[in-house]
């Protein structure tokens, strides 16, 4: 816990963060975007029961794909289930997300969307890695594009405001260590992600910027951790669909935990919530040629259409 002033109470050790992502929760009726969904409903569930009384930790932290589709109905869906956390929650967008939605269903005593949350000597920051693919808004303000599917199917992208503001934050920060909270990895190694352009604006922060410590991310549904520019990059599991590319196998639904010290180090713990309801069973060819980018989502879904054709 973060530092006391009680008499006799000792200087904290480590800020300890939970980290969801990709919960895309859908209305009851609704279809999942992509298909191939858990029930995210019983992934959450399974989830809270799996870290059973977490009141040791200081924050909840969810980066993106809350909603399935981006709609009011899924943010209500979303925050019922974060408010059940008996600490804060603190959630940044992901692609499938939506500006507005997003901001207005998240906002519930107790679940919010700061941007910048200290703690102790760290600054988190909440990045919004679909900003520099929305469009600016007569007004000044940068919103969606109305096509929702422009959002859904773009890379991450900073553009320069955002990235202007993550070197104004740790500039304006008093805190000695600045953890990155964002959807988009830079640098994912999985070939289908790899987000060249992405990547490059996230290469020329850090070296900018020596106290950013790391990124806990998600996006990618392949949880993993490696390092960029001497940082290290966390990616979260999701709750629709996780995979492991080594093992080629799918993953149950999950979350990480993470401890971030005085010093400035971090450590980060993958925790999956293996169930009968979800085999690690083998990852088809189909789905790993798609994550070696050697064919597209169309002929992903082209292929799925024949199989079942061919099974009727
Ligand atoms: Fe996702």
């Amino acid at each position: 816990m973060i530092e006391g002033d009680e008499p006799g109470e000792t200087m904290s050790d480590a800020i300890r963060v939970i980290q969801l992502s990709d919960t895309h929760f859908r209305e009851d009726d609704a279809e999942p975007e992509g298909n191939h969904s858990y029930d995210v409903d019983l992934a959450f569930e399974a989830v809270l029961g799996h870290l059973g009384d977490h009141g040791d930790h200081d924050m909840v932290v969810v980066t993106g794909d809350v909603a399935d589709h981006g709609r009011s109905g899924q943010y209500q869906k979303a925050a019922t289930a974060f408010s059940q956390f008996t600490i804060p929650v603190n959630v940044t967008p992901g692609n499938h997300d939506q500006a507005a939605a997003f901001v207005a269903g998240m906002g519930r005593p107790g679940v919010g969307t700061s941007r910048v949350v200290e703690a102790g000597p760290w600054a988190f920051l909440f990045v919004d890695s679909n900003a520099g693919n929305m469009v600016e808004h007569p007004s000044g303000r940068l919103v969606d594009h109305e096509d929702y599917d422009n959002r859904l199917h773009r890379e991450g992208s900073l553009g320069e405001r955002e990235a202007t503001w993550v070197h104004d934050m740790c500039t304006a920060t008093a805190a000695e260590h600045v953890f990155v909270w964002v959807h988009h990895p830079p640098a994912n190694p999985v070939p289908l992600m790899k987000a060249t352009d992405y990547t490059a604006e996230w290469s020329s922060l850090l070296s900018a910027l020596p106290q950013i410590r790391g990124l806990g991310t998600g996006h990618t549904h392949i949880p993993a951790s490696y390092e960029f520019e001497g940082r290290g990059i966390h990616v979260a599991p999701s709750f629709k669909n996780s995979f492991d590319l080594e093992n080629e196998t799918w993953l149950p639904p999950g979350y990480r935990t993470y401890r971030f010290e005085t010093d400035g180090s971090v450590s980060s713990e993958l925790h999956l919530v293996d169930h009968e309801r979800w085999p690690r069973r083998p990852l088809g060819r189909a789905l790993k040629s798609l994550f070696m980018g050697e064919i597209t989502f169309e002929q992903l879904e082209a292929i799925a259409a024949r199989r079942a054709a061919s099974t009727d």
